[in-house]
């Protein structure tokens, strides 16, 4: 273990705010079962109260002890993705307290495969309350540089564990009542979750159980953003007559003041979608203007991130 995680791990049994790599994004930990540490986690992300967060652990079993009842699907899924990025709500047990359920009946697990991350979490032992390291409403942070950025000095430690990988929040899977729901979509697909567990999953709607995740402007940068439709971009760059910052597939004819090209395939767009629009977002323009990808399953993900993006969430 390195001088760095086992002083990760010393100061999450003190109650202290360690930010770490995963492979979705970065993550701001406290002990999950400290109330005073992760009071301090809200506080610092300016998050509101009464907002559940997803516990991280080392392994399957440790993730498990903290749910009452785990069903044939979660052992399943656990099998299959963990560690990697997904998220499972399951029936609480008496170990996950009402400031991480947010006084809800159920909590987040997950059981990232970041190194990084799984060293430290097997070197605390425990779970690890974290949601992204970002400001809360902002874009999540993909490099240890992001984050210091957005929290600087109010956090005790950064872990520097390089770019993440997958780029984007992990995929949430409700499975805490009777019709598996999918809370938030991400690398690991509805479809490939459906394949596993061999049951239809319903994309969480207006029925669906409360997620105030779901309910705010999440993932936003400070400029305004749209999605336009491909094909239209010039004409709208045309049209709004303002400086502005684009990110498509290929260069606009219009005179731009900013461009970025992302990948035409959904993994390598994800990757580079958080440090893109934060470094659009710093180029002094007055709109973010984003060629909408393809209208496909397997861009689930990146379209629902800038959905959020432009406040549609
Ligand atoms: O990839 C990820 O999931 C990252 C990394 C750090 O693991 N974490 C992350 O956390 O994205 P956060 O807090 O930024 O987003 C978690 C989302 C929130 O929208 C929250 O409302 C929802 O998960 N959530 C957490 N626990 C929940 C629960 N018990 N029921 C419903 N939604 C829950
Ligand atoms: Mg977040």
């Amino acid at each position: 273990m390195t001088p760095e995680v086992a002083r990760a791990a010393e100061l999450l049994r003190a109650g202290g705010l360690v930010a770490f790599p995963t492979e979705t994004v970065y993550g701001l930990g406290a002990d999950a079962s400290n109330a005073a540490a992760v009071a301090r986690l809200y506080a610092v992300k300016r998050r509101p109260p009464g907002h559940p967060v997803i516990v991280h652990f080392d392994s399957a079993e440790r993730a498990f002890a903290w749910a009452r009842e785990v069903p044939e699907a979660a052992c399943k899924l656990a099998a299959r993705f963990w560690p990697g990025p997904l998220t499972l709500i399951l029936k609480c047990s008496p170990l996950a307290k009402d400031f991480v359920t947010g006084g809800q009946d159920n909590v987040g697990v997950r059981v990232p495969s970041h190194p990084v991350a799984h060293e430290m979490l097997a070197a605390f032992g425990g779970g690890v309350a974290a949601p992204s390291a970002n400001r809360f409403g902002l874009v999540s942070p993909t490099t240890a540089a992001h984050v210091r950025e957005d929290l600087g000095n109010e956090v005790d430690l950064v872990l520097e564990g390089g770019p993440s990988e997958v780029g984007i929040e992990s995929t949430i899977l409700d499975l805490s009542g009777d019709v598996p729901t999918l809370l938030r979509p991400g690398h690991i697909s509805k479809q490939e979750l459906e394949q596993v567990i061999g049951r239809t999953i319903r994309d969480k709607g207006p029925i669906a159980p409360a997620h105030p995740g779901g309910l705010e402007r999440h993932y936003a940068p400070r400029t305004l953003v749209k999605l336009v439709p491909p094909h239209a971009l010039d004409a709208e760059i045309a049209r709004l007559g303002v400086k502005v910052a684009v990110l498509a597939f290929s260069r606009p004819d219009e005179r731009v003041d900013f461009w970025l090209r992302m990948p035409r395939e959904p993994a390598g767009y994800a990757h580079k979608l958080y440090g893109a629009l934060r470094e659009l977002d710093t180029s002094d323009c007055d709109a973010i203007l984003v060629e909408a990808p393809p209208d496909a399953p397997e861009w689930a993900a990146v379209r629902d991130r800038l959905r959020r993006a432009c406040g549609e969430a």
